[in-house]
């Protein structure tokens, strides 16, 4: 079947966070805003996902779902034919969304004011679960090469801090969109074990990579890794399923998991929810004739709002993204104060975007903008931002 990502779905009043809550989170109160911040899509998912959910809503018996085995062999199946990640089902364990794989992780294998590496900016959330567990989040500042986020080993080394038990890893990156080489993942394996530190990878938008890169899977990069690596990754990135808040933590090593598990189970996490579970393992079964539309889809916006803002916004600066669909945007060029340019954006062209200090150091200056949305919108955005800048020429 032909997906038409062009169609416009009215979101609004359905209980979306991305379009009912952009005034009282974002602070944009516009009657015809376009929200571009919180990371999903305005698409309609797969068939094979409306038919699997509507099975169930037919029958309306949600009663507790039983059928993990099943949904672990698709996880694992998916991560072998998109990724060549041959893992055993039995690594996987369920969880209510990724980031509640990355708390448990910190409450698994970290104590009460541990530090925790991670690579700012960053997924804002990283930030949120660490101080939220009373660990110290350790930013590293990422410099910027050619287009691409690079880590700083070398500098890290010098500047870690003696009680560091973590590194969260966003592979691809988030934001900036940076697809990781096989030698910057190994390099970052070797550091983590010369330093005894666990790792976390984040491979949530493993699959929105655009052509000309490759994501490449932590473990298989760096097998030496094994032992202190746990990886979150799951369906809703990229199938538009975040709502179903189900993520995988993938764990070879068995004490580990065990660990991992104990700690889900003493929350209460280790019961799924039915239609959550049913719609990602759907995806992850049937999904890929979808994806593989979506992406050049993706990869048109990308171009266009990339291309547009730089036209727009004398001085603005898209890095130019190898992954996700989260255009992140530097203004320093443009000479303007940072509540300048946000209520430019805010309140003149009535988009709601992501301020980029949320992210970290070295987001001071930048906004991430979400162009996942039918390309009316992404036109319309540009054209908006072109006359909320147009006196700064
Ligand atoms: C890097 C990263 N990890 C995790 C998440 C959220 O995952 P979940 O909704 O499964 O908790 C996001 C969402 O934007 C993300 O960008």
């Amino acid at each position: 079947m032909i997906y038409d990502f062009d169609k416009l779905i009215e979101r609004r009043g359905t209980h979306s966070t991305k379009w009912d809550a952009m005034a009282e989170r974002v602070g944009v109160t516009a009657e015809d805003a376009i929200p571009m911040w919180v990371a999903e899509m305005d698409f309609e998912g797969p068939q094979e996902v409306r038919e699997a959910l509507a099975a169930e809503v037919e029958r309306l018996t949600f009663g507790y779902y039983t059928g993990d085995i099943t949904w672990r062999q698709a996880m694992s199946d998916w991560l072998d034919r998109h990724h060549g990640w041959q893992i055993d089902p039995d690594w996987v364990t369920p969880t209510p969304g990724v980031c509640s794989g990355l708390a448990l992780a910190i409450q698994a294998f970290s104590d009460e004011g541990d530090t925790i590496v991670v690579f700012s900016p960053v997924y804002h959330a990283f930030y949120t679960y660490i101080d939220a567990n009373d660990r110290q989040a350790f930013s590293h500042q990422m410099s910027e090469e050619n287009g691409r986020y690079r880590m700083d080993l070398d500098r890290l080394e010098e500047t870690l801090p003696d009680n560091a038990k973590m590194v969260f890893f966003c592979s691809p990156h988030n934001p900036g969109g940076t697809v990781w080489h096989p030698e910057e993942i190994r390099a970052l394996c070797g550091f983590c074990e010369r330093h005894d530190l666990i790792l976390v990878a984040d491979e949530i938008h493993h699959d929105l990579v655009y052509p000309g890169n490759q994501h490449h899977v932590t473990q298989m990069v760096a097998p030496g890794i094994t032992d202190r690596l746990i990886t979150c990754a799951g369906a809703t990135k990229t199938f538009n399923l975040a709502g179903a808040h189900v993520g995988g933590a993938v764990i070879a090593n068995e004490k580990l998991r065990r660990k991992f598990r104990k700690m889900a189970k003493r929350s209460g996490l280790l019961s799924y929810s039915l239609p959550g579970m049913v719609a990602t393992e759907a995806a992850q079964r049937h999904g890929d004739e979808w994806l593989s539309q979506l992406l050049p889809y993706l990869e048109k916006n990308r171009d266009l709002f990339e291309a547009g803002i730089q036209k727009a916004i004398p001085g603005a600066r898209a890095m130019h993204l190898e992954a996700t669909y989260l255009s992140w945007v530097d203004f320093s060029g443009t000479g303007l104060k940072r509540e300048d340019f946000m209520s430019r954006v805010g309140g003149r062209a009535r988009i709601a975007a992501s301020p980029g200090p949320v992210f970290g150091p070295g987001g001071e200056t930048f906004v991430r903008f979400n162009f996942a949305t039918p390309r009316s919108r992404v036109e319309e955005a540009v054209a908006r931002l072109g006359e909320a800048f147009a006196d700064i020429g």
